[in-house]
């Protein structure tokens, strides 16, 4: 068995749904929420900046969109696989007299997974990225797209799925409605990481 399944961004749309716009009554948004394609990657760079603004960390973003296409789509074990939700009346499309398009649809919240082995657990999905834009948000989105990253865990069979979660964020209380358990509390422990300077 595969650790790193093929991912087939052309198996295209998971699900569109409906959600309802809790600013203005009777008013819904249909959805959809799809694999990610090579195209999307300058939009996944655009929501992952935004993020960083969010957390007040604007000028952190050292990944490209070349990074993004080169890990994601350019090699035969992706290293990475992403859903993201389109809401087809953001249309950041131009459409040709051919009906062709140029550019894709403006993207309007991203989740970027991959995943990990732990020799307590076993096969782990790992949740990197996971963002609603800001003028999106409230609205369910989020709760649709989370649930679909679930799915994904479920149907390749991993034992946990782990993210991290920024004190003093309003998206602690999301996680926690998916019965999200502190992995700091529980193993008494720290994340670590180290530079590329510090390799010795
Ligand atoms: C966390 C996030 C993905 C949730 O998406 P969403 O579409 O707003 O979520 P839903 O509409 O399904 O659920 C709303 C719930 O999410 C939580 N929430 C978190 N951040 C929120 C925000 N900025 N605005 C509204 N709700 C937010 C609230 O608990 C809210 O519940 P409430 O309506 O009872 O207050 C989204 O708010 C977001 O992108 N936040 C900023 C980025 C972030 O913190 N990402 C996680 C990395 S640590």
């Amino acid at each position: 068995m595969d650790l790193i399944p093929e991912w087939n961004p052309e198996e295209n749309i998971m699900m569109e749904t409906e959600v309802r716009k809790k600013s203005t009554e009777n008013m819904s948004l249909n959805v959809v929420i799809r694999n990610a394609k090579r195209e999307d990657c300058p939009e996944i760079s655009r929501l992952t900046k935004e993020l960083a603004s969010y957390l007040q960390k604007p000028g952190e973003v050292e990944m490209t969109v070349e990074d993004l296409e080169q890990n994601g789509f350019c090699i035969k074990s992706p290293l990475y696989k992403s859903l993201v939700v389109e809401d087809p009346a953001e249309t950041g499309e131009v459409f040709n007299s051919d009906g062709s398009t140029d550019l894709p649809r403006k993207l309007i919240g991203v989740a970027v997974f991959y995943y990990g082995f732990s020799t307590w657990k076993g096969k782990i999905l790992y949740l990197e990225n996971f963002i609603i834009s800001e003028k999106y948000r409230g609205n369910g989105l989020g709760e649709a797209l989370f649930r679909q990253v679930c799915q994904v865990a479920k149907e390749e069979d991993c034992k946990t799925l782990e993210f991290i979660a920024i004190n003093g964020t309003r998206a602690i209380n999301f996680y926690r409605r998916f019965r999200a358990k502190d992995m700091t509390l529980l193993h008494n422990g720290h994340l670590y990481m180290i530079d590329r300077k510090d390799f010795t």
